[in-house]
């Protein structure tokens, strides 16, 4: 049975349910990536930035002679961003290749139709069933990003020391807990709004203005996301001249997540970028005792900071790529395939 579901609502059996699917799937198609907490996990499917809605179905087995509930096998929901929806779908291993997945999407393509968005995206692991799934429906490969994962246990921590250290003069650097302080939301919104080292097409929207920024943050910590932000600030003018993000989850707080980096273009050529990223490492391993990896995620063409994360030690790991469809054609393929 396919339904509607309201994750803030739903019983703590379905949120159980729902993530045994969800570490059943990771162990089979991501094995190396840790398996998911509950903790959280409610207000990570269930929070959105203000102007942002989620819509979410479950697939169900029927319940057992004496009651108890069907297990949570299938889930896909649709974040209605701006013009786009941005699905996630997963399947339980053991009920693939049975239609189920197809029919997870097209509840979601519907409804992102009547909505009257154009097109929905899609984040595609390399290397998985999903990208011949989303071919076989018809989506276009839009963006390819590698993401590279850095094993804390093989850093060279006296290394790193002398990076975050080796930084021109007139700069300071400042590690951030929790997010920024309030007077450095509006340089660190400047510095967002000059130049982000992601490139279009990102599905991970990025904050440009001080209180969509404000917003961003406080839907990340509801969401269970702890935010860190390192600052280079020019000394002089008091401006952020660099800085780098990283949020560690409580659904899976061993493993962190890079978010942006940025060198506002005046100040490169100082070493901000390798500085920062090393300072991070090291203030983080002292702030999250359980973390033992971080993930970034990386345009293939953007060879200074992939230099620089091979630097850290990160390692290439997987192909990350955007998929997307026009959802009015999207919406027939799919009607025509259950005819
Ligand atoms: C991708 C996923 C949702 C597919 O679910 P599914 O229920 O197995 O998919 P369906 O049975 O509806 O498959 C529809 C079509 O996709 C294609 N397809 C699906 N899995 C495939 C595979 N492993 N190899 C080749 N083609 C595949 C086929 O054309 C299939 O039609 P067919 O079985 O009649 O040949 C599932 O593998 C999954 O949960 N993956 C992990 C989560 C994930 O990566 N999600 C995507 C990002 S949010």
């Amino acid at each position: 049975m396919v339904r509607e579901w309201d994750p803030r609502t739903a019983s703590s059996a379905e949120m159980a349910s729902l993530l045994a699917t969800l570490n059943a799937v990771l162990a089979t198609d991501l094995p190396d990536d840790p398996p998911w907490r509950e903790t959280a996990l409610r207000e990570y499917l269930s929070e959105v930035m203000p102007g942002e809605r989620r819509i979410s179905w479950v697939a169900q087995t029927e319940p057992a002679a004496d009651g108890t509930p069907g297990a949570i096998v299938g889930h896909v929901h649709v974040l209605l961003l701006g013009d786009i929806g941005v699905l996630e779908v997963l399947v339980h291993p053991s009920v693939r290749r049975t239609g189920l997945g197809r029919d997870l999407v097209r509840l979601a393509a519907r409804r992102a139709y009547q909505e009257g968005f154009r097109s929905v995206g899609v984040e595609v692991v390399g290397g998985t069933p999903a990208m011949a799934f989303f071919e076989a429906l018809g989506f276009g490969r839009d963006y390819v990003e590698t993401r590279s994962v850095l094993r804390l246990g093989t850093v060279d921590w006296a290394a790193l020391d002398a990076m975050a250290t080796g930084i021109g003069t007139g700069y300071r650097i400042e590690f951030c807990p929790g997010g920024p302080p309030d007077e450095l939301i509006e340089p660190y919104a400047r510095a967002k709004a000059e130049l982000r080292d992601v490139e279009d097409g990102d599905l991970r929207p990025s904050s440009y203005d001080p209180q969509r920024l404000r917003d961003s943050l406080d839907c990340l910590h509801r969401r269970g996301m702890k935010p860190y932000v390192v600052f280079a600030i020019h000394e002089r003018t008091g401006e952020v001249a660099g800085l780098t993000e990283v949020v560690v989850p409580a659904q899976h707080p061993t493993r962190a997540d890079q978010y942006d980096t940025i060198v506002v273009p005046d100040h490169r050529g100082y070493g901000i970028d390798r500085a920062i990223k090393a300072r991070m490492l090291l203030d983080l391993r002292a702030a999250e005792p359980e973390l033992t990896e971080v993930q970034t995620w990386n345009a293939q063409a953007n060879e200074a900071m992939l230099a620089v994360n091979a630097e850290l030690g990160y390692r290439p790991d997987r192909q990350w790529c955007e998929y997307g469809a026009d959802v009015a054609e999207l919406v027939h393929r799919l009607d025509a395939l259950t005819r």
